[in-house]
């Protein structure tokens, strides 16, 4: 037993039944043979000092999180400081852009793999280095598993980018810079230039892609210390989070402080109203639907809709707006968007408790920003109603349409008129999967014009082995040509968060598991109904169950023709235990395992 004076409290730390066992000599021994090997002493072993990890997520193949590296040395100092002994480690590595075939595959193996360190390990609890998109999941559904107590710390956005004196931000600049060129408009030079003046140090992406938006939801779940979220990574104010990060850990251990305690249902609708109001990526519902399934909790896509669409989007930050993260840092970050929604009476839990040991509401209230360009006032948001839709019908059982990025236009038109309501209608041109639509968007037999939807299939959890980002796709160029720079996108893909398309995606089930998407054709015609939360193919009743008893044969006979094989074993095992989106894509064996 070890005593903690500060808190008066005798704890039984997990990692004495490695180093401190007098039931157990041989391996105690064994143990603590190894572990000195390096130059730490048995005294410090046997201390009776908390055994920190530090879940190393930064290396040179993910350099959004390199600063990790960097950074660990201050969570280091903090961890001794509060009378802790850090042990740090590595996690399987993620990086968002540079992984084949996606980094979505690497979530689910990631978490698998630090499960696997957390329980097996002397660990007495764990930070959590979190930054690029899939990261912070992963981490956060490996500590709901666990549930030994947890922190998590951002490593932080990139500086903001610059070119010809204008904000470049990560990724929307990218698929700006594409329909430039594609138009003609640049040459390949300045193509890369622009998109690699995006990047200008150390960080994430400094768009409200999904990294901003993972680490800010991380934070309004409460499991990061307030106001750490948007740090730059390189800011001096970075570094001394993560020192305080560490300080904070090791004080949670004798709180007994785990992500169960945090991570309620009450914290995730916390986090879902924050989503909406900051302008979050369509990924965070699979990534927080799979957090809560981890803790054995119910969250689902209807969920997001009756908690979130009602926020406004006060954050004007790419793609919805126009400043990046330093911007938002400065102007006051997750705080004064959480000060915004309590004193409106919108956040939904105030009460809810968070990793310093305070409530939401004792964190943010009164925090206001002092820069209403970037963050806006409740009542003089950038658009009302700014939360997801959540879609339905013959095509999919849920897909979620992101509306804070839709067209002014568009909105009033089929949106914001309940006295009048209209659906759009339109042509169906599909495609199976991204090298079908690279090879033919511009095929002109395809006839796409201004009244076409343009869909694409094969790109879910199993089609795709961790679901490609494609479903924000370009018109053809003689359309792009004309100045229509988009058409709307249904799929069964996910979306890069740091692109403004309009897309429905995250479908579900996506068209491997026979979902609706495998039964549309070109040409069919498909009508949107968003007032009513409807999409579905206009055809017969008789037709669609024929064409639903042809995907069924084809899926008993081999599969279908546009999913290609595993390329690898976990591809495999992946895509046989896969659940699908609006499940959080968790791992259908794992979420049993709890505590
Ligand atoms: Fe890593 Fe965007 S690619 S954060
Ligand atoms: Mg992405």
């Amino acid at each position: 037993m070890s005593f903690d004076a500060k808190h008066g409290t005798q704890v039984k730390l997990r990692s004495q039944i490695w180093f401190d066992n007098p039931d157990d000599p041989d391996m105690t021994a064994l143990y603590i043979e190894r572990y000195m090997n390096w130059g730490i002493t048995r005294e410090e072993l046997q201390s009776g000092k908390p055994i920190i990890g530090i879940a190393q997520t930064g290396s040179d193949l993910s350099p959004c999180n390199r600063q990790h590296i960097v950074l660990a040395e201050r969570i280091r100092e903090g961890i001794r400081e509060a009378g802790g002994i850090a042990f740090e480690f590595p996690v399987h590595p993620i990086q968002e852009t540079g992984k084949r075939p996606t980094a979505g595959l690497d979530r689910n193996l990631a978490y698998l793999g630090l499960v696997e360190t957390l329980f097996g390990y002397p660990l007495d609890a764990v930070v959590l280095t979190t930054g690029c998109d899939k990261t912070t999941p992963a981490l956060l559904m490996a500590a709901a598993t666990v549930n030994i107590p947890a922190i998590a710390l951002s490593v932080g956005p990139m500086l903001n980018g610059w070119y010809k004196g204008q904000r470049t931000g990560s990724g929307t600049i990218k698929w700006h810079a594409k329909k430039l060129k594609t138009a003609g408009e640049i040459g390949w030079k300045e193509y890369v230039d622009l998109v690699a003046s995006s990047a200008p140090s150390p960080g994430f992406c400094n768009t409200m892609g999904t990294a901003t938006t993972m680490n800010s939801l991380a934070e309004a779940l409460g499991m990061m210390l307030p106001g750490s979220a948007a740090i730059p990574a390189v800011h001096k104010e970075r570094a001394a989070a993560a020192y305080l990060t560490g300080k904070r850990i090791v004080e949670m251990v004798w709180e007994d402080l785990k992500p169960s305690d945090i991570m309620t249902r009450e914290s995730f609708e916390n986090a879902i109203a924050v989503c909406s109001a900051i302008g979050g990526s369509t990924n965070a519902p699979i990534h927080l639907n799979g957090i809560a399934r981890h803790l054995g909790l119910e969250l689902n896509n209807d969920d997001w809709e009756k908690v979130g669409h009602s926020i406004p989007l006060l954050v004007d930050m790419q793609p919805a707006g126009r400043f990046l993260g330093e911007d938002f840092f400065r102007a006051g970050s997750v705080p004064a968007v959480v000060a915004e929604l309590i004193a409106a009476g919108r956040l939904p839990h105030p009460d809810a408790k968070t990793v310093n040991g305070k409530t939401m509401g004792e964190n943010c209230t009164g925090k206001f920003t002092e820069d209403r360009e970037v963050i806006r006032a409740f009542d003089q948001p950038m658009l009302a109603d700014a939360g997801f839709l959540n879609l339905k019908g013959n095509l999919f059982d849920s897909a979620i349409m992101k509306t804070s990025v839709i067209s002014k236009e568009f909105r009033e038109r089929y949106l914001s008129n309940p006295s009048d309501p209209e659906a759009f209608e339109g042509k169906a041109v599909v495609f199976d999967g991204r090298e079908d639509y690279h090879a033919r968007i511009n095929d002109p037999s395809l006839e796409i014009d201004e009244h076409s939807i343009l869909f694409i299939r094969g790109a879910g959890p199993i089609g795709h082995p961790g679901a490609a980002e494609v479903v924000n796709m370009d018109p053809p160029a003689a359309l792009l040509k004309r100045g229509i720079t988009e058409l709307p996108c249904i799929g069964d893909g996910r979306q890069s968060g740091t692109s403004g398309s309009p897309s429905i995606l995250n479908a579900s089930p996506e068209a491997a598991a026979g979902g609706g998407l495998a039964l549309v054709q070109t040409g069919d015609r498909v009508r949107i109904d968003l007032n009513k939360r409807e999409a579905n193919i206009l055809i017969s009743d008789e037709e669609l169950t024929r064409r639903r008893q042809d995907v069924t044969a084809k899926l008993a006979n081999g599969g279908l023709s546009y999913v290609p094989a595993s390329q690898t074993p976990w591809q495999e095992i992946q895509r046989n235990l896969v659940d699908q989106y609006d499940q959080g894509m968790v791992l259908k064996p794992a979420v049993k395992y709890q505590d």
